[in-house]
């Protein structure tokens, strides 16, 4: 039932051109994962190997963020892992405000269709965007913010751990945070 809305959902949005990343895009980066998932983490934009592939996470940074969501005893099957923006943003840059704009529509449907009760935004970008434009990435991370029915959490990007493996002991307590919440909403 919500694997076909998100299907159908996702027929709409592989031909948007609402925002000029159509242009420049190989294939939409509609979203992966469970649709009944409890807990859904929300990225940036997609990069290089995510926009050849059309699936979210899919090159170095997604191999890290495999390993953590292990740690926790997650797989990609029990999650659902979707963006910010669906198309890929030229040589990496940051996502336009408008862009966001245009494309916000699209994860608030999948929202309503998957209803996650945790909610994990991975970067400082989707922090902005989801739990308020002043987030601090590194002074509230791993926190925790609620909004209507969601329980909503930021953690570091993965990239920035590629780039500062010095991150790795606070992502992993943040991850370690995300477990026990979701263990103690299962109870
Ligand atoms: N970075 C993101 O934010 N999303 C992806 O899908 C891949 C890399």
């Amino acid at each position: 039932m919500k694997q076909k809305s998100l299907d159908e959902l996702k027929k709409v949005c592989d031909s948007c051109q609402k925002c000029p990343l159509w242009e420049t895009r190989t294939n939409v980066v509609f979203g992966s994962g469970n649709a009944n998932a409890k807990i859904l983490f929300i990225g940036e934009a997609p990069g290089a190997h995510e926009d050849e592939q059309g699936l979210p996470f899919v090159g170095a940074s997604g191999k890290l963020l495999d390993k953590y969501l292990d740690a926790i005893g997650l797989s990609r099957e029990d999650a659902y892992i979707a963006n910010i923006l669906k198309c890929r943003p030229p040589n990496n840059r940051d996502p336009k405000p408008e862009e966001e704009e245009q494309c916000i529509g699209y994860l608030r449907e999948q929202l309503k269709i998957i209803n996650p009760t945790v909610i994990v935004c991975l970067g400082r970008i989707s922090a902005f965007k989801i739990i308020k434009p002043d987030f601090k990435i590194t002074q509230e991370h791993g926190k925790w913010f609620k909004k209507g029915d969601y329980l909503i959490t930021a953690v570091y990007h993965p990239s920035a751990l590629l780039r500062d493996p010095r991150k790795r002991d606070d992502m992993m307590r943040d991850f370690l945070i995300i477990k026990d919440k979701i263990d103690e909403l299962s109870k």
